[in-house]
């Protein structure tokens, strides 16, 4: 099989160049800026043009959740009109897509996790140009598979992992909000589900149970507040500086953007259709910090 992927150095991109480094059944292929750039339509076509890929997988977006409030025109354009011309692009040679959406799409008043078929509503210019970039995707190529994840975290880029690792640095005691939930997601983990997904149909051909929405996110659901606890504990199991981690509330902390107060999201439809299910908290991100801490 040969799958390209959209982007290079974002958690998940990054994490498929890790996947890639150690398979020796798929040929892989990236394509980033400044040679594939997802506002240049043509540099998407010419970059499938020359791998010939039998599936294209597009991680790439304006993820500035805050920045976004504040450059809508720039967050459609990659997240609506980018996503739609990678999945046009893979349409043209008769390929899937495997596209990354958000959990964000939710207005987060559900109280139990989301799942695919539950109304959508975001809250911000992010979520919404990520939603519009789901349907684009879908109308764009039938053989889409969109999947929406969650509070991504890896050893590297940017993501509250590492932040709440700094932080622990550098003050004596940390603020996180504790009225929103979500379900962390370890990127190397999606990576390994993307490949499992790709092999399965590469096995078994294209199937129509296969288009649309699925969600792929952690199991174990958190609060900022009570994953950042669970980060500074395994620091300290780790070396590192025990301190305190103090509840707050979203208003005590305000941003740019609404984010959802619960997004996390139901797994169940990866399974059942592609046999894939992501492993506990515990585990994923005992590997994240030892990456991270074992120096
Ligand atoms: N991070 C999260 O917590 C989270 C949560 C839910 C859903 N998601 C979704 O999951 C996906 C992967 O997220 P991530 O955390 O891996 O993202 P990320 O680390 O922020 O990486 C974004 C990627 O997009 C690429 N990109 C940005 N503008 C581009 C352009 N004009 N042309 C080509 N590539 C461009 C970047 O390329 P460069 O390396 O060149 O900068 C980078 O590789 C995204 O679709 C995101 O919306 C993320």
């Amino acid at each position: 099989m040969r799958l390209f992927v959209v982007g290079a150095e974002g958690q998940v991109a990054r994490s498929l160049r890790e996947v890639a480094s150690r398979s020796d059944n798929i040929v892989f292929g990236f394509g980033a800026r400044p040679d594939l750039d997802l506002l240049r339509p043509a540099s998407i076509a010419k970059a499938l043009a020359d791998f010939r890929p039998d599936l294209v997988v597009n991680p790439a977006a304006y993820t500035t959740v805050d920045k976004a409030e504040s450059e809508p025109e720039l967050a459609f354009a990659l997240n609506r009109d980018g996503a739609r011309a990678v999945a046009a692009a893979a349409a043209d040679r008769g390929v899937p897509v495997i596209h990354l959406s958000t959990d964000y799409v939710f207005d987060g008043k559900k109280k139990e996790p989301y799942s695919e078929t539950d109304p959508v509503g975001p809250q911000g210019v992010y979520g919404r140009s990520k939603l519009d970039g789901e349907l684009a995707v879908a109308e764009a190529n039938p053989k889409h598979i969109i999947l929406r994840t969650a509070w991504v975290y890896a050893p590297f880029g940017s993501n509250f992992v590492r932040t709440m690792l700094r932080l622990t640095a550098e003050r004596d005691r940390l603020r996180v909000v504790d009225d929103q939930s979500g379900c962390p997601t370890y990127a190397p983990d999606i990576a390994g589900a993307i490949i499992a997904i790709g092999q399965k149909w590469a096995e078994s051909d294209w199937h129509p149970k296969y288009a649309g929405v699925t969600h792929i996110a952690g199991p174990d659901a958190r609060t900022w507040c009570g994953f950042a606890r669970e980060i500074v504990q395994g620091a300290v199991e780790r070396g590192g500086r025990p301190i305190p981690v103090d509840p707050i509330s979203t208003s005590d902390y305000p941003t740019p953007a609404t984010r959802p107060a619960n997004s996390c999201l139901s797994s169940e439809r990866l399974e059942a259709v592609f046999g894939v299910r992501l492993r506990p908290l515990k585990s994923s991100l005992a590997d994240c910090l030892d990456r991270l801490l074992r120096h």
